[in-house]
């Protein structure tokens, strides 16, 4: 009788389907999307990013050469601000050129504060807004990577847009646009009411390289000239990789597809990045890369771009302490114990990849077995990261996947601060 019990449990447990279980969603169809107006000089594309502790970079693009001006100020349709700025195109293998592409610096800003803006001055018709981050504890930082142009892609914005956040973080691969230069433009049309509203702040992935022999022998043409990021502000020579403050949180944006060997232009900008700051005023230090240092999915395994530049900086990362590295390239989530030279240290950053915004080449779904102690948390579903950093000691990390079209929470840290740990002197 026993014998029959336990026959029947087991075959129980291997018939019924396991509720915890979740299936994989299918890739989904690129959106394709065209400007929202007919105005040649009508703003699309509108995206902000921070400059300094209280200026911001609004960057747009028409259709037709504009003055690159924004008018701005904190009550709807009252503008005491104005800033006039850059702007630039290219072209791309004689078939395609680029729109203008404007850049202006506006501020300085109060902290916390609802800003109104125009893009092309007082007689564009269509008035923006975004939120200063603010300068003291709580911040709230969004991150997705890899994230593409697909319906998959919209429904992480989706529920990034229903999450207070102060600041976007996109650890690289942004439009999967692939030299097709247009899926570009649908790119900033379709982050525009997200990117408009709040600073994304990004770094470079293997997709924006596009570099064609012979053909066309600059690389990143499209990533430099559209989402130009606050790298002089930071010291650094080169957009691929610069350093920002949000109150007490320093990230260092790292650049997987600029040289980092040691004794390169990236290297020493790191070194001398790293001594500058002070943790008694930004506790929190977070590095952002594109190719994982640390990785247990089958995906993008023995790259150089991730293999060698660990090689060549984790320990600078590590005597300094960092927090958090985040990483994205492989289309899944994966969050690490705190890990150096590929062994649990308590003074070692968490790492955490974070490619799963949702492109058009699905997800990675092959991981290693068994899995290794240091992988906490790992799944192969679309998602975004929720970090909010509470005080100068405590962080609480959460990430979201999207079950479908709900954006449901599936992993939750509390986190703290190295710079709060006597016994990881810094
Ligand atoms: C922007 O440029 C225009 C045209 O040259 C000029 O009239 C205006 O004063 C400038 N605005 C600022 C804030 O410098
Ligand atoms: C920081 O936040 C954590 C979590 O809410 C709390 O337990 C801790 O007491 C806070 N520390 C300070 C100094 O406020
Ligand atoms: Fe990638």
């Amino acid at each position: 009788m026993v014998k029959v019990c336990n026959l029947v449990a087991i075959m129980l447990i291997v018939l019924l389907p396991n509720v915890s279980s979740y299936d994989r969603p299918a890739t989904r169809k690129n959106i394709v999307m065209h400007p929202y107006s007919n105005d040649p000089v009508s703003p699309e594309q509108v995206h902000i990013s921070l400059v300094g502790p209280d200026k911001m970079r609004i960057s747009w693009i028409t259709k037709n050469s504009v003055m690159p001006t924004v008018v701005y100020g904190t009550t709807s349709g009252e503008y005491e601000g104005s800033a006039n700025g850059t702007s630039s195109s290219y072209h791309y293998l004689m078939i395609y050129r680029s729109g203008q592409i404007n850049d202006v610096v506006i501020g300085p800003l109060k902290p916390n504060t609802i800003y109104y803006y125009k893009c092309g001055g007082q007689s564009s018709t269509q008035e923006f807004n975004f939120k200063s981050p603010p300068s003291q504890f709580p911040i709230r930082f969004a991150v997705a990577g890899d994230l593409g142009t697909t319906e998959w892609s919209k429904s992480t914005l989706d529920h990034v847009s229903k999450w207070e956040h102060d600041v976007f973080i996109l650890p690289g691969d942004l439009s999967y646009a692939d030299l097709w230069q247009p899926v570009w433009d649908t790119f900033g049309r379709m982050v525009q009411p997200l990117a408009s509203k709040r600073p994304w702040m990004v770094t470079q992935g293997n997709h924006e390289v596009e570099l064609i022999p012979v053909l066309h022998r600059q690389s990143f043409t499209a990533y430099n000239n559209r989402w130009r990021m606050p790298f002089e502000e930071s010291g650094s020579t080169s957009n691929l990789y610069y350093s920002f403050n949000v109150f007490g949180v320093h990230f260092i944006m790292l650049g997987s597809y600029a040289d980092f060997e040691p004794g390169s232009d990236q290297y020493q900008w790191l070194e001398k990045d790293l001594k500058s700051i002070d943790r008694k005023t930004t506790p929190w230090l977070m590095a952002v890369i594109h190719a994982p240092w640390y990785n247990t999915n089958e995906a993008h395994q023995g790259e150089k771009e991730s293999v060698d530049m660990k090689q060549s900086m984790e320990t600078l990362l590590y005597n300094a302490r960092v927090d958090l590295v985040f990483a994205g390239h492989v289309h899944a989530y994966e969050r690490f114990n705190r890990v150096y030279e590929d062994k649990f240290d308590k003074c070692g950053p968490v790492y955490i990849n974070i490619g799963d915004g949702g492109n058009k080449e699905g997800l990675a779904k092959n991981y290693g077995d068994p899995t290794p102690a240091i992988s906490l948390f790992r799944e192969a579903s679309f998602g975004h990261g929720q970090l909010v950093v509470v005080n100068a000691s405590h962080a609480q990390w959460k990430w979201q996947r999207n079950d479908d079209d709900v954006s449901v929470e599936k992993d939750s840290v509390w986190l703290t601060s190295l710079s709060a740990d006597s016994s990881c002197q810094i």
